[in-house]
């Protein structure tokens, strides 16, 4: 490809180490998608004769097609998807060699990672709404289910199983917003910046914009050939999911000792142990967990890649892919396993009843009680605290009436928790509604 300027190639000892085809062989579709938009962009600009966009378009659909059904011959010197898609249309037709006009690789992969980017996202957003949905029914089953609240892993007050489930439900819909922005921001076209510089070519960018169905186009050449911030924000939003999925298995643990017993595990979520034959393990939910591990170590990769790279592409940049795919992929498969395992738990109503029957809980309502009558609140909590010392403290009223005089917004009262699971499952709704529509079908 770059044969002209060189005498001898690549050592073949470096083409394994110079290679990027095994991660973004997962680029192709969008690389073809782009690589016939850009040829009718070359054709509207006069720059390609109609018989040659034919050939292209029609030799490209070939090359898709050996893709998809793994008929695809390669090469050693493919160095990556994008040199091996060219070499293989002018095997087929010698238009080919008109494809890369004004074009440069480093504005093709920024074009085919943010064509990914956005397929990732409108994944994402889909795969989120699984796991919300499965939160917002097992909150509105259990709105009323009185349990014990935590701080410290200590019992605090009560709350409901279903506030202490949307409580999982709210960061995964904050998720869900990440997801939109990482959409947004790879919403802009990068073709037409060349290597960094442009084109001395009359490039007909807002066309190509056009067809691909994006937003806008990128506002300086030498930045839309540099910057990964889009990929940046999509790793973060699934780190941020993922550490989400851990806390929410982290409680699902917890509730599955018998210690706690406030969840039983269903056999189709659960595991066994090789050795001792009483055990049931909550494995899905210790894989969340530990699967955290492996979004938060993309996002610093992806980070580390990029810190301190000079403007403006740098081979560097070919380390991106790895962390990005990595995180989609961890995100999306996580996302599937926690709904699965949500839908799963089976809440033990006595084991919950009787953990918040604990009159400890009700320390702070005797409290506030004393509030009302007008004593000052710091003389109330010496109060109180001295009959919980002294073991004298008496609940003054059963649980779930504290529960009901909980009735503030965003408060666990049974009420305000059914209307806000309804609520959060028409969020999830529109959610998939949006993920339908994103992104627009690509050129083919
Ligand atoms: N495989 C490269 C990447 O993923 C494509 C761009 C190569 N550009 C270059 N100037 N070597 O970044």
């Amino acid at each position: 490809m770059w044969g002209g300027r060189f005498r001898r190639p690549l050592l073949p000892e470096l083409e394994r180490f110079s290679s990027s085809l095994e991660i973004d062989f997962e680029l192709y579709p969008f690389d073809i998608a782009a690589s016939i938009a850009h040829a009718r962009g070359l054709a509207a600009s006069g720059l390609l004769s109609r018989t040659r966009l034919t050939a292209i378009e029609r030799g490209l659909r070939r090359v898709k097609r050996e893709l998809d059904e793994g008929e695809f011959a390669f090469h050693d010197t493919d160095e990556d998807i994008h040199t091996a898609i060219e070499r293989r249309l002018t095997e087929i037709t010698p238009a080919g060699a008109a494809l890369h006009a004004g074009r440069s690789r480093n504005d093709q992969v920024a074009l085919d990672l943010r064509l990914y980017c956005r397929v990732a996202a409108s994944e994402l957003v889909s795969a989120i709404t699984g796991v919300v949905d499965a939160l917002a029914s097992k909150a509105r089953a259990h709105a009323g289910w009185v349990m014990p609240g935590y701080t410290h892993l200590q019992r605090a007050q009560p709350v409901t199983v279903g506030h202490h489930l949307l409580a999982h439900a709210e960061p995964l819909l904050r998720d869900a917003e990440r997801f939109r922005h990482a959409y947004a921001a790879a919403d802009e076209m990068p073709l037409g910046s060349g290597a960094l510089a442009a084109s001395t070519l009359p490039l007909q960018r807002e066309r190509v914009r056009r067809e691909l169905g994006f937003e806008r186009l990128t506002v300086n050449s030498i930045d839309a050939v540099a910057d990964r911030d889009f990929a940046l924000d999509l790793v973060y939003a699934c780190a941020s999911a993922a550490i989400h999925l851990s806390r929410l298995a982290e409680d699902i643990v917890i509730w599955a000792t018998s210690e706690f017993g406030f969840v039983r595990l269903a056999d189709e979520v659960s595991t066994g142990s090789s050795l001792m034959p009483q055990k049931k393990n909550p494995d899905i939910a210790e894989l969340l967990r530990g699967r955290a591990g492996r979004s938060i170590g993309s996002l610093v990769s992806l980070a580390a890649v990029l810190k301190g790279l000079p403007l403006a592409y740098d081979r560097d940049l070919q380390e991106d892919k790895p962390a990005l795919f990595a995180a989609v992929d961890n995100a999306l498969d996580s996302l599937d396993a926690a709904a699965l395992l949500v839908q799963h738990l089976e809440f033990d109503r006595e084991r919950l009843a009787s953990a918040a029957s604990d009159p400890a809980l009700l320390a702070t309502d005797v409290a506030e009680e004393l509030v009302r009558s007008g004593v000052p609140f710091r003389k109330a909590h010496e109060t109180v605290g001295r009959q919980v010392r002294d073991g004298s403290l008496k609940a003054p009223w059963k649980v779930q009436v504290s529960i009901s005089k909980r009735d503030l917004p965003g408060a666990p009262h049974p009420r305000r928790v059914a209307a806000r699971a309804t609520a959060v499952g028409r969020e999830a709704t529109a959610l998939r509604r949006w993920a339908k529509g994103h992104p627009p079908r690509l050129p083919s």
